[in-house]
């Protein structure tokens, strides 16, 4: 009974068109096994198809007043970032109160949030941001980020070859035989691998890319053919085996390689991208050009500036009879498998974090290098530095 006597907060997420939410009665159950009360916004979990009831049944409680909810939770457990409560005409900042716990995707650095993360810490709200939890093995069942690219990765291929006006795979018909789609995947990291997995499963042929040999091997390993962009792996390769930011020239060399892929893909996934980086640009308007009519670009790292130079956020548009897709919140279009995973890495954090009675081990890494704010300050050095200010607080 780690939690008794403190309570958990799940508001319905305020985001235009996010159907996803932080807990299923599955992980509600799991905090009310340890003794925690569980305050359930009404509707919360109807997006990714949880009915109110299906909480209730495990011993969560449901309340129509989401004000009752920031105002008796000690820990809130959201989706996305705190926003514009339209039906509150009020942000969710301000229903915050001094001391309590936020676990959320915050993107600290992103200069968009700075002023969040500005006000989260003058409330005095203790906040931790799960786009934070490092790359370790014992985080590994946190790490809402990758599982949230594997969603992205997988319905950006399905979206693509639902309005791709071709088969995908390989067919023999009375009336001769039917070649197979050609899927280019350019970055192969997380979302890029779940991307080619699944053009390979739908019968495309798949090509695939990325500056780091092992993403290579793995793409091979997944049925694609690779592409050798010709950059030297010292110069592609960072601390940690990251991939590192590339100079203009040799992002000049890479599209010169790419090109002829491009002009014979009818699907093209783009999701290269630097951790905390601006998404190199690695389609410019003229290799679009030369793709055929009727072919589907989806930039999966808009969120990061996007892969394609005309890439717009939100948006897909449509340049010289190709689509170009950049839609901004791809797991939210598969609520129910990308609520599954986000509200267990949500509750394997959770647990994690929050000590006996809900207080913070401090000196924990995992804890320490997701904490964005507490007791008034910005403490992530990440954020800090994006915000440009010093440790010491002068900017
Ligand atoms: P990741 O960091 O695992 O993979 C990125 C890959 O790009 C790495 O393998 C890296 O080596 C590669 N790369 C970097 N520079 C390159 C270059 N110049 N050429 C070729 N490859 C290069 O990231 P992950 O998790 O796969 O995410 C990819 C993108 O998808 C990110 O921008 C992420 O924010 C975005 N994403 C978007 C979502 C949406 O709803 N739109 C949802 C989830 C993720």
């Amino acid at each position: 009974m780690k939690y008794k006597g403190l309570t958990i907060g799940i508001p319905k997420e305020v985001l235009a068109g996010e159907r996803r939410v932080a807990a299923t009665p599955e992980t509600a159950a799991r905090f009310v096994q340890e003794g925690a009360r569980v305050l359930v916004q009404s509707g919360a979990g109807a997006g990714a198809f949880f009915h109110d009831e299906d909480y209730t049944a495990v011993g969560a409680q449901i309340t129509d007043d989401v004000r009752r909810i920031f105002a008796e939770a000690d820990a809130i457990l959201k989706v996305k970032e705190p926003r514009l409560n339209p039906e509150l005409g009020l942000d969710e900042i301000d229903l915050f109160r001094e001391g309590q716990i936020l676990i959320a995707f915050l993107h600290p650095a992103a200069p968009v949030n700075h002023d969040r993360v500005r006000r989260l810490a003058e409330r005095g709200v203790t906040s931790l941001t799960l786009d934070l939890v490092p790359r370790i093995s014992r985080a590994q069942a946190m790490d809402a980020l990758t599982s949230m690219s594997t969603v992205a990765g997988y319905k950006a291929v399905i979206s693509a070859a639902n309005r791709l006006p071709k088969f995908l795979p390989m067919l023999g018909t009375a009336v001769g035989m039917i070649q197979p789609a050609q899927v280019l995947v350019i970055g192969a990291g997380v979302a890029g691998l779940q991307a080619v997995a699944t053009a390979k499963r739908l019968g495309a042929v798949v090509t695939a890319c990325d500056i780091r040999p092992d993403a290579d091997e793995q793409a091979r390993s997944l049925g694609a053919k690779t592409i050798d962009l010709g950059i030297p792996s010292e110069l592609a390769l960072g601390t940690g085996g990251y991939a590192r930011a590339l100079s203009e020239d040799l992002l000049e060399k890479e599209r010169e390689v790419l090109k002829p892929h491009a002009a014979k893909a009818d699907i093209i996934i783009l999701s290269a991208l630097v951790p905390g980086q601006k998404a190199p640009i690695l389609l410019t308007q003229e290799m679009v050009e030369s793709m055929q009519p009727g072919s589907i670009i989806v930039d999966i790292s808009i969120d990061q500036g996007g892969n394609c130079a005309l890439t717009e956020a939100g948006k897909t548009i449509e340049h010289q009879g190709v689509l170009i897709d950049g839609t901004q919140n791809i797991p939210g279009t598969v609520p129910v498998s990308a609520t599954m995973l986000f509200a267990k890495n949500i509750l394997n954090f959770a647990m994690h974090v929050l000590q006996e009675g809900g207080s913070l081990n401090l000196e924990d890494e995992i804890t320490a290098e997701t904490l964005v704010t507490h007791q008034g300050e910005i403490l992530h050095t990440g954020a800090l530095t994006a915000m440009g200010i010093t440790q010491e607080g002068s900017a």
